[in-house]
């Protein structure tokens, strides 16, 4: 078979229109950028190499010449997300979150290291399991350790209350007291709740033990000041994607606030976990994109992250109304874009996702859940109104979509019903 560009095209501007003016999306890892950003990655920096850091007048820092505008963007770029989000460090090149946790995984973990983080059960990350990147991809003199090899990481997981969408603050600290690992990871990505960065900040940095908070999820959140601020609790360190509550383009960030001699190795080594430790040249032609959504946020992430999570929660309420399971609901649902819903009594979690999406054009994951065993066969959906809300709905069209949900999963065909309404959410907001 031959292909035929036109084939391509016809490809890509089906996707165009069916994700951008035919479906409601609910994943809860992506958004969608504005113009500004979209447009401006279509640019020259496409294809071209910039390792190390910008030169400065005094200094050369790159391996490559004709870097001259890269090392503009990418320092404004360091500079305003550091002012953002009022901490001491950032490095804007790992070229997404799983990037930026393998950089610190490299820079921090030896062989036989003890780690403490959320297990996939309860919503934690893949790249902080026994087969991501903080389990395996560990260097040990030039060597990388395979799963289950004697030097691989011991991660041990937090306890969590039994409601399971909470950390159990004393027993976690009680567990750091008792291994004293290299370094403990918060944040996950089933991810309704803070999560107690304080207390356990606080038995960790007696240690001297380097706390990573991934907030791949909820970094458009925390720097619109409406969720838990880790660096003010005493995380080291804030790892996170710039494309899921931070409406940028695909990328990841690391941040930091090193003060003493001892964090700044920690940041140094960082530093090289980031190039050459997991990438070199950094997908420059998405730099200026970063930036611009930096500027977006700054001007308009408080009322973004306001409403994205008043909007969460109001279709936590509007889906119970219907009879939808929806988890936490002792607990207001959720205090981030996401909610959790158990769909069991109407069938296969992993069937609905997909009949969701293909026969009705609500688009989600199938998820598991706090106590589900297989991940191929969770009993859950897991959703966010990030992106709905960046196009502009609200509390009330939380009401209509959990309407049209609830028809949906009882199995009748709300695809025009669907459309309908998206027709009338096609522009970006906060923009
Ligand atoms: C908690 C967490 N960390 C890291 C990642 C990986 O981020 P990325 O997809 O940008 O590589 C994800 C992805 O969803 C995540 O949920």
């Amino acid at each position: 078979m031959s292909v035929e560009i036109s084939d391509i095209l016809d490809i890509v501007s089906k996707q165009n229109h069916w994700r951008s003016k035919e479906t409601i999306n609910l994943i809860a890892s992506e958004n969608v950028q504005s113009d500004s950003v979209k447009n401006i990655e279509i640019n020259d920096f496409m294809g071209r190499y910039a390792e190390g850091h910008p030169n400065t007048s005094y200094q050369d820092n790159r391996y490559y010449e004709g870097t001259q505008f890269i090392d503009q963007i990418e320092s404004m770029a360091t500079q305003e997300l550091i002012m953002l989000a009022n901490c001491k460090q950032a490095d804007v090149r790992p070229i997404s979150g799983n990037a930026a946790n393998t950089a610190v995984a490299l820079a921090l973990l030896r062989g036989n290291d003890k780690v403490i983080a959320n297990s996939i059960e309860v919503g934690g990350h893949i790249s902080h399991s026994p087969i991501g990147v903080v389990g395996r991809r560990i260097q040990v003199r030039g060597k990388v350790l395979r799963l289950g090899e004697k030097k691989s990481i011991d991660i041990n997981y937090w306890p969590t209350t039994e409601d399971g969408y909470h950390l159990d603050k004393s027993k976690c600290v009680d567990l750091v007291e008792q291994i004293s690992p290299n370094m403990v990871i918060l944040g996950k990505s089933l991810f309704l709740f803070p999560e107690p960065v304080r207390e356990i900040a606080e038995v960790c940095r007696s240690k001297k033990i380097p706390i990573l908070y991934d907030g791949a999820h909820v970094l458009g959140l925390i720097l619109g000041g409406k969720f838990q601020n880790p660096f003010l609790e005493g995380a080291h360190f804030i790892n996170a994607s710039t494309h899921k509550t931070f409406p940028g383009p695909q990328r990841g960030v690391i941040l930091g606030n090193m003060n003493s001699e001892q964090e700044m190795k920690w940041w140094n080594s960082i530093d090289r976990g980031v190039m050459p430790g997991s990438s070199s040249s950094h997908h420059l032609h998405t730099l200026p994109g970063l930036l611009v959504a930096i500027r977006e946020m700054k001007l308009h992430g408080e009322k973004y992250a306001s409403q994205t999570i008043a909007n969460a929660k109001a279709f936590g309420q509007a889906l119970t109304d219907e009879g939808v399971n929806v988890e936490a609901r002792e607990f207001g649902f959720t205090e981030s874009h996401q909610l959790a819903l158990n769909v069991t009594n109407f069938g296969v979690a992993r069937n609905i996702a997909r009949s969701l999406a293909e026969k009705n054009n609500i688009i989600t994951n199938y998820n598991m859940l706090p106590g589900d065993k297989d991940p191929k066969n969770p009993s859950g959906l897991r959703i966010g109104v990030q992106e709905m809300t960046r196009y502009g709905m609200k509390e009330g069209e939380m009401g209509e979509l959990a309407t049209l949900m609830k028809a949906a999963l009882i199995g009748k065909s709300v695809k025009d019903e669907v459309i309908k309404l998206r027709s009338k959410y096609t522009k970006v907001h906060y923009a």
